[in-house]
């Protein structure tokens, strides 16, 4: 493991990419943004040394592009853990952005993301992470093995919060509730 610039090496290491063609739909104006279907927004490595199960811990590294699609940041495309008890640490080495946390009830909330900081999320709480800078966002994540993924209620409601970019800088927009 090189801690710096997050990467895994290793023959068990897994690696999953993320394009735009996979989540336009998550961006205001995705459908009318000219960036190819083939954009790689980011990319992901983890191990699973002990399974997927009860007890066990995964342990992986998300590299998140600099970019936009029209003025919104791109970003990871966020979910609540499909087992609610399951918390999660995030853990930025480079780059910088915001981290996003959502109760069920829509509130949503910015953490700042910036190298060496350590976020805590709750098992109960959705998140996303925003690029707002010009080079990739990385940061190494923990997480229990049986933790789950829930993408469907965020490809319903999205988040509370969209981060945009304007005047040159991050600008917070609150979604009407
Ligand atoms: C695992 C976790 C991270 C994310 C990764 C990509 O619980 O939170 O490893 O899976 O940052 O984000 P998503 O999964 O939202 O596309
Ligand atoms: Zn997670």
């Amino acid at each position: 493991m090189v801690w710096d610039s997050g990467r895994l090496q290793g023959e068990s290491v897994s690696t999953s990419r993320k394009t735009l063609g996979q989540v336009r739909g998550l961006y205001l104006h995705g459908s009318a943004s000219t960036l190819d279907d083939d954009t790689v927004l980011y990319t992901v490595e983890w191990l699973a040394p002990g399974g997927l199960t009860e007890g066990s811990l995964l342990w992986g590294c998300t590299h998140l592009n600099p970019g936009r699609v029209g003025d919104e940041y791109f970003m990871t495309h966020g979910h609540y853990h499909a087992i609610s008890s399951r918390a999660e640490y995030y853990l930025p080495v480079s780059g910088s952005g915001v981290l996003l946390r959502m109760e069920r009830d829509g509130r949503t909330w910015a953490e700042e993301m910036i190298a060496g900081k350590v976020h805590y999320i709750d098992g109960r709480h959705a998140h996303r992470v925003v690029n707002t800078g010009l080079e990739p966002l990385i940061f190494w994540a923990c997480w229990p093995g049986d933790a789950g993924y829930d993408y469907a209620s965020i490809a319903e409601t999205g988040f509370g919060l969209r981060v945009v970019e304007h005047d040159g800088k991050p600008l917070w927009i609150e979604k009407a509730r």
